[in-house]
């Protein structure tokens, strides 16, 4: 810090995010988020004006938690309603700390809402904490009501971290991904509308339709070029983000839990921390953003990062509801022989699960299918060589169950309004102390009782009637307050069975952010297990997240939900740059399609450590015929290409494919697995940089193929 000028310069990996304080103490503006800068040279920076004497102007422009209060016109980070009806704020940095630890760096600012007459009872703590290690810069706040005991409670009308500037800049323009239920992860890129636009859940889930993130850039940035700003919000309930762009050249981002009308009440002594919101900071366009983010959530996200995810059977598409424990055995066998390690038992095998009307809450196994439990067919599995995992759907219940006939009020539901079921289920509200304890205990012994290895944590529909019963004005804040409940089951649920492994499905990938992958290791991306559907789904999904969470499925062709028929090897490659997994009937499959599936589950396992744990380096546009993905793990010297054409080859010769993330003065050798290693020729890596490698794929519909290279 260079106290002359207030300047703090946070330092994160590769980049700096500076802040100056205001000499008077009300406020704290960003005045730089780019390439490293020295406390030095970011003290010679100058903080544009804020034009407060025009009608253009507004102090919060910069400002790092704009309130409701003074000149401020923008969209407040912290809206607070005091006993008095009172919402417009005074902040008063009243002062800082910094702290050096083996987790970072953290930065603390305190503030207290302070009027002429003196301090009110609310006072605020903003948060950083940045790493060595990362690019990414995390922030979140503590909103505290200070009044003593018998003083009143204070509403919270909007709770996010902060706001995250953007260097001024000609235009905007902003990426994020839109979708639906099996088309999720759609990435589309637009300038930046004057005004305010706003992405948003108000599903109490993340939502298949947005999801909670944005790239910015001046409009010029591609894959491998330019300057991109990137924000992340870690909240698994409703959520909104709200970009902001002004006439007068601001441009911010406030993302925070919760959604408009989304109100929280703190009582005197108590104290709210908002959802941690993260930003990165790319000089290498969307690519080098997205390699960012796959080393935060690796190395600082997820709870066992540093593991491979291993090769999973999954019976859904195969039986659906129609779940035999004779059937699941079969299954097994044939995945133990493909060289599958985790075999795992979907939707239908407890209480009278026979299709979706029933038996959601009804947590013991279906009495006719497993009629001696589940632990002989876990039992097989183990001694098939395989983990087994289960699908569960804990904060469901369907109204036709024992469950919910003893605790019709356990559900979301205002009193007075009919509940409107979707999928015949009803939400059940996890922010509940006795439902979470509930849900707790039988997870707990399912877990333990059977030896499961693996939980796929579903949720198949959205809140509707979401109001706790207490009613009041806090009743709407269970939208944010259900997601805290469900994190802290599944964080007991861990910490009682360390090795349990979790995936987060919600219909797909109705539940994926950062908050859901602090405590799971993968989940399940989409509902479409079309192979090209899916690679236009990962390359959406992989602006944020590493391949090592995105699980992928090779299903049957015609697919089930497209009828499109696919070669097997197209629909391995497509999953192979995700987590693998194995969706299909293989009761079906040909003896051909059985050894082909098993030497291409053999590969997998060979390049599985460069595909999750590799730098990802997007190639070619999904849109077109022509899509590659990179791998680069340059500890290992290897790198994995994955090459797709869906139509046919054209009459003009195919670009060659420039390789990026490779060392340039040392040579490669590039080969298919399964070539003798006389075929391989020897590349140099330069020139696999700047010239590229021939990208010709044989004549046909969905020709692939992977390639391995290998540093001499
Ligand atoms: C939705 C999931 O996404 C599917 O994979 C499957 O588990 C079904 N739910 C089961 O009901």
């Amino acid at each position: 810090m260079d106290q002359a000028t207030g300047t703090v310069v946070l330092q994160a990996g590769r980049t700096s995010y500076v802040l100056r304080l205001d000499g008077t103490g009300s406020t704290v503006r960003q005045i730089h988020w780019g390439p490293a800068l020295s406390v030095a040279e970011a003290a010679t920076l100058v903080e544009p004006e804020d034009g407060r004497d025009s009608f253009d102007g507004g102090t919060d422009a910069r400002e790092e938690m704009p309130v409701e209060g003074g000149l401020r016109y923008g969209v407040p980070a912290l809206e607070v309603r005091h006993p008095d009806g009172t919402s417009s704020l005074e902040p008063l940095l009243t002062g800082h700390g910094i702290q050096h630890g083996p987790d970072g760096s953290r930065l603390v600012l305190h503030f207290v809402d302070a009027g002429p007459e003196g301090t009110r009872d609310l006072a605020w703590d903003l948060h950083y904490r940045v790493r060595r290690d990362s690019d990414v810069v995390e922030r979140w706040a503590v909103v505290r009501n200070t009044a003593a005991g018998g003083g009143r409670p204070l509403t919270l009308l909007r709770h996010a971290g902060g706001q995250w500037t953007l260097p001024t800049r000609a235009g905007y323009r902003l990426s994020s991904v839109h979708g639906a239920w099996s088309e999720e992860f759609q990435l589309a890129g637009q300038p930046l509308a004057y005004g305010e636009t706003t992405l948003t859940s108000r599903r109490g889930h993340t939502g298949h339709q947005s999801n909670p993130w944005v790239m910015l850039d001046a409009g010029d940035a591609t894959e491998d070029h330019g300057e991109v700003w990137s924000v992340a919000l870690a909240a698994g309930g409703s959520w909104r983000t709200t970009v902001l762009r002004t006439p007068a050249g601001h441009c911010g981002v406030v993302s925070g839990a919760g959604h408009e009308g989304v109100e929280a009440v703190l009582e005197p002594g108590e104290e709210l921390t908002t959802a941690v919101t993260a930003g990165v900071w790319s000089g290498t366009g969307f690519g080098g953003a997205s390699r960012a983010w796959h080393t935060y959530v690796r190395r600082h996200v997820l709870p066992a990062g540093g593991e491979l995810r291993p090769v999973l059977y999954n019976s859904w598409e195969a039986t659906t509801f129609d779940v035999t424990e004779a059937g699941q055995r079969e299954l097994a066998d044939r995945a133990a022989a493909l060289g599958v390690e985790l075999f795992v038992v979907d939707d239908g095998w407890f209480g009278r699960r026979d299709d979706d009307r029933a038996g959601l809450g009804d947590w013991h196994p279906h009495p006719g299918r497993f009629p001696d439990g589940l632990r002989p067919l876990a039992d097989h599995v183990h001694g098939l060589g395989m983990a087994f995992g289960l699908w569960v759907e804990p904060e469901m219940v369907n109204p036709d169950s024992d469950l919910f006939r003893a605790h019709p009020d356990w559900v979301l539901h205002h009193p007075d309004r009919r509940p409107s079921p979707q999928r015949h289920q009803l939400v059940l509200d996890f922010s509940r102390p006795e439902v979470a304890e509930w849900a707790f205990g039988w997870l707990d012994r399912t877990v333990r009782d059977n030896g499961v290895d693996f939980l796929k944590w579903d949720f198949n529909r959205s809140f509707s009637e979401a109001a706790r019963r207490t009613g009041g004005t806090a009743a709407r804040a269970v939208h944010t307050e259900h997601a805290a409940g469900f994190h802290r089951v599944l964080d007991r649920l861990r910490a009682a069975h360390p090795r349990l492994r979790v995936e987060s499905c919600a219909g797909g990938g109705g539940r994926v952010d950062l908050a859901v992958l602090a405590r799971t290791d993968q989940v399940w991306t989409s509902d479409n297990t079309d192979a090209v559907d899916r690679l236009t789904i990962q390359h959406g999904a992989s602006q944020l997240y590493p391949a090592s969470v995105l699980g992928a499925w090779v299903t049957d062709s015609p697919n089930p939900l497209t009828g499109r028929r696919v070669p097997l090897r197209f629909r391995f490659h497509a999953a192979m740059a995700g987590v693998l997994g194995i969706g299909g009937d293989l009761t079906s499959w040909t003896a051909e399609e059985l050894a082909e599936a098993a030497a291409l589950v053999g590969v997998y396992k060979d390049v599985r450590p460069v595909v999750q744990h590799g730098e990802q380096y997007r190639l070619g546009s999904p849109g077109g015929h022509g899509r590659a993905v990179l791998h680069v793990h340059e500890a290992a010297g290897e790198a994995v290409l994955l090459q797709w054409r869906v139509g046919g080859r054209g009459r003009r010769a195919a670009e060659p494919l420039r390789l990026p993330g490779l060392v340039e003065d040392a040579d490669y050798r590039v080969f298919e697995p399964g070539e003798p290693p006389e075929a391989a020729r020897v590349v140099p890596g330069r020139v696999l940089a700047v010239h590229g490698l021939a990208a010709e794929l044989p004549q046909g519909e969905y020709r692939s193929r992977l390639l391995r290279l290998r540093r001499l």
